[in-house]
């Protein structure tokens, strides 16, 4: 018998202001074709006044307790995996904690930018496994709006703001690929890919700056280091593309989650894409594809899923779970 970080429930949060590419050819030298054909990315939302990652992660966690059949004091633990926390601190994480009303357990925020949902997987799933906790809500939040120079053409167009939240819950399998629940795990940094891909302000600054990116360096690792990680994961477990039913990948770029597909023999079919319509939401991305994977009745309980995501840091990684 094995501990499995099992899903009981999903849930996401959008923002309603819906922004569609055509809105950014008033202020730069872009086109709602150009956004489209390199991108794949139709329209995106942006948080309003007031809206913040915080409040759009517990909106999401609310949702994903309805959905599992659970309130807030069945839960012992948050975890936020966000890059746009409200303030430097408290943790959006306990935010979160105080908005839902609970008192005890433990919150904390996690930060590895877009691959941040894919480590708070693993890192509620060794909680889960240890026996810290019995179940943990896992949360992608981010308001990458507040962080692009929206003069930069190569970067503003691409991100948009979300949440999307998991409950997971300790449940005994039989130790098998066949469990339902959290079934390999695979992490990856290179900090000596820093400057392809950072926030030019924090701490150090004095203020919050805006997102720095070498678009074409950060795409070609991606199609590199993505399939790779999601194989090594698979192969923990005596898996292959074949076996896959959903990829749900880190929604970036179309032409990413396409090739990576490719390598790893898995038709588009078998992916859940949600970039048109969200762009890129960073460490809430998995997550909201998830929801919306299920709402679209896409995924169903029983799926092998593959989730993989690369970002800042170079941070990048893939998880694997039967949903
Ligand atoms: N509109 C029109 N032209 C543009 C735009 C735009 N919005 N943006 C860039 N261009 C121009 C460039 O200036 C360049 O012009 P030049 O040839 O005259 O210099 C030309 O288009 C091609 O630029 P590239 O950067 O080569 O375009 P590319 O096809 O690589 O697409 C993109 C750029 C979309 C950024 C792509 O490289 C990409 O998706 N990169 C990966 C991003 C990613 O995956 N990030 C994930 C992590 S994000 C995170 O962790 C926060």
């Amino acid at each position: 018998m094995t501990t499995r970080a099992v899903v009981r429930g999903v849930g996401h949060y959008l923002p309603a202001k819906v922004v569609p590419n055509a809105a950014f050819e008033d202020t730069l030298d872009t086109s709602d074709e150009w956004i489209r054909t390199r991108t794949g990315i139709e329209r995106r939302r942006f948080a309003a006044e007031g809206e913040t990652t915080s409040t759009m992660a517990a909106e999401a966690a609310r949702r994903a307790l309805d959905a599992a059949g659970l309130t807030a004091d069945e839960v012992d633990a948050v975890i936020v995996a966000t890059s746009t926390p409200d303030l430097t601190f408290p943790s959006a994480a306990t935010m979160v904690q105080s908005a839902l009303g609970m008192r005890r357990g433990f919150a904390f925020d996690l930060q590895a930018v877009c691959a941040g949902f894919v480590y708070a997987l693993a890192t509620a799933n060794a909680l889960l496994v240890a026996g810290q906790a019995r179940r943990i809500l896992v949360i992608g939040a981010e308001t990458f709006s507040k962080i692009l120079d929206w003069t930069d053409r190569s970067t503003c167009v691409l991100f948009g703001d979300g949440a999307g939240a998991l409950v997971l819950e300790a449940q005994t399998g039989a130790g098998t690929a066949g469990d339902r629940g959290i079934l390999a795990c695979d992490l990856h940094s290179d900090g000596a890919f820093r400057d392809l891909l950072y926030v030019d302000g924090g701490v150090s600054t004095g203020r919050t700056g805006v997102l720095r990116m070498e678009g074409r360096e950060v795409f070609r690792h991606a199609v590199e280091k993505l399939a790779d990680t999601a194989e090594a994961a698979l192969g923990q477990i005596g898996l292959s593309g074949a076996d896959v039913d959903w990829i749900v990948p880190h929604q970036a770029n179309l032409r990413i989650i396409k090739a990576t597909a490719q390598r790893m023999g898995v038709p588009l079919e078998r992916v859940v894409v949600t970039v048109q319509d969200h762009g890129n939401t960073s460490a809430a991305s998995i997550p909201l594809a998830l929801s919306t994977g299920v709402e679209r009745g896409q995924i169903r309980q029983g799926d092998l899923l593959v989730t993989e995501a690369i970002g800042g840091g170079l941070a990048w990684g893939a998880v694997i779970l039967r949903w």
